[in-house]
């Protein structure tokens, strides 16, 4: 199980296997860019308000500053192995093949997971834009969430999760014009909140700034953490890269700096123009965002607060007397947000492919539609599954259980850029990650404690994660292995 597939074997299968490079710096960075700005910004900002009010502002440094370390480490590896399955192939690479699975497994929860996120994220916008139309269509309440806010099934979350799906299958890969275009509408609709919300800001808004303490500031960074993920998504381009040795550093980076300043403008916009503290219950107790006891809290307030909105950004907007901005915004999530589905689930299913042709999952999850050429099984089973959990759950939880995967897979990552500087000190490095040994340490560090903070369920669910996936690598992978069979993992004619 420590058995390493190595690197030269990874990078001989992908130039045998390579797909045309057409991807530069810029495309590369405004894919990074269209792979994270989502649901983190646009929803759960009112998440991250109910757990620490204003101080959200340092839980979007905190999360911000473990990505940053994060993303040197994926860029020296994504420099030197430019291949699809990221994180997955590199801990195989250097952490053995038992380390790749748990890695590959945990990507699961990154990419299908968050894909169910986005999904609750943008049915909320979807039914707020409806409401506001001048002939308004009003969602029944049943259909519009889950049980946990007193619905019974997120419809329009399903809808979307399938029409997803069945886009994958059919082979309507975004191209990069179209994802560079809805990339332009995303960030024309945030340069528009920006623009009205921060001059119109008051500074006692900004008080007091963290009512629930240095914790909630910490497990609001552990839940905003999701607005960051995705920007890993930029290395599983690496085979479609020019250059990727100097572009793939620059599109990792690149995007990530560029989302980091998006984000603090936004939330302190959003912060200062209307405020941002959290709703306590009658007896003064601490609510749990997307909890039902929230929801009663809520209706029962006069003005809504940026808490109890489900599209926190356009509420803003509409509560600051720009009604039409605030539907426009609407609109550009509900038009944007679906590209971040569809990069995750493609994630997913490029992550599942990779591991059946390792041999670790079983043959037919690799399987190709006879016309459509897509791996059309596990993009169903993928794309069922995303719909199943974002029509029962909170976006929140889902937020949260994506990201216990995500702390995962990048703590694996920077231990790997370490362990291989120590084991392979002279193999080419493209990309060096500066001061390696701090930042690898760093970023293991601010997983490790960002994992911590994370809420009970989603600390619990990801050892049950685990547990499961050990029991199916001891059942199948370990004895399918490719590597293990000493087989090639490719045939030769593929
Ligand atoms: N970072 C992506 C989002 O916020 C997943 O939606």
């Amino acid at each position: 199980m420590w058995r390493v597939k190595s690197l030269d074997a990874v990078l001989a299968t992908a130039e045998k296997k390579s797909l045309h490079r057409s991807l530069g710096p810029v495309q590369l960075t405004l894919l990074g860019i269209g792979g994270v700005i989502g649901t983190g910004i646009f929803v759960l900002t009112a998440e991250a308000a109910q757990k620490t009010g204003p101080g959200m502002l340092l839980a979007f440094v905190i999360a911000g500053t473990v990505s940053a370390v994060a993303a040197l480490c994926y860029a020296e590896l994504a420099s030197m192995v430019p291949v699809s399955g990221s994180a997955y192939t590199y801990s195989y690479a250097v952490l053995g093949e038992l380390m790749a699975w748990l890695v590959g497994w945990a990507l699961v929860l990154e990419y299908a997971v968050a894909a169910s996120a986005v999904s609750v994220g943008w049915s909320g916008y979807i039914v707020g834009l409806l409401a506001h139309l001048p002939t308004p269509i009003v969602i029944p309440p049943a259909l519009a969430t889950g049980p946990y806010a007193g619905g019974i099934v997120n419809v329009l979350a399903v809808c979307i999760a399938l029409a997803v799906t069945a886009l994958l299958t059919i082979g309507t890969r975004e191209s990069a014009t179209v994802n560079a275009c809805l990339v332009a509408v995303k960030l024309v609709a945030l340069a528009a909140f920006m623009w009205l919300a921060l001059p119109v800001m008051h500074m006692q808004n900004f008080h007091p700034f963290a009512p629930l303490g240095t914790p909630g500031v910490i497990g609001a960074a552990a839940s905003i953490f999701f607005a960051y993920v995705g920007f890993d998504a930029v290395s599983t381009a690496a085979e479609e890269t020019k250059n990727p040795q100097r572009n793939l550093p620059i599109g990792l980076i690149g995007s990530l700096g560029i989302c980091t300043v998006i984000y603090l403008l936004v939330a302190a916009g959003a912060i200062g123009s209307y405020g941002a503290q959290p709703v306590f219950g009658p007896h003064g107790e601490v609510l749990e965002p997307g909890s039902r006891a929230l929801q009663v809290m809520c209706s029962s307030l006069a003005t809504q607060p940026l808490v109890c909105s489900r599209e926190a950004l356009a509420h803003v907007l509409r509560s600051i007397n720009h009604p039409m901005v605030g539907n426009f915004l609407g609109l550009a999530a509900g038009l944007a947000l679906p590209t971040v589905i569809l990069m995750m689930m493609y994630g997913q299913t490029r992550i599942f492919f990779v591991m059946s042709r390792d041999g670790l999952l079983p043959e037919v999850l690799s399987r190709v539609h006879p016309r459509f050429r897509t791996p059309h099984v596990v993009t169903w089973i993928t794309g069922v599954a995303v719909a199943f959990a974002a029509a029962f759950l909170p976006v929140g939880q889902l937020a949260d259980i994506s990201n216990s995967g995500t702390l995962f897979a990048f703590a694996s990552v920077s231990v790997a850029v370490m362990v291989l500087r120590h084991t392979q000190p002279n193999r080419p490095r493209p990309f060096r990650a500066p001061l390696v040994y701090l930042f690898g340490t760093l970023s293991v560090m601010g997983c490790a404690i960002l994992f911590v903070f994370l809420p009970w369920q989603a600390r619990l669910l990801f050892p049950i994660w685990a547990a499961i996936g050990l029991a199916f690598y001891y059942a199948y992978g370990y004895r399918h292995s490719h590597v293990g069979r000493e087989l090639r993992d490719i045939p030769p004619d593929a």
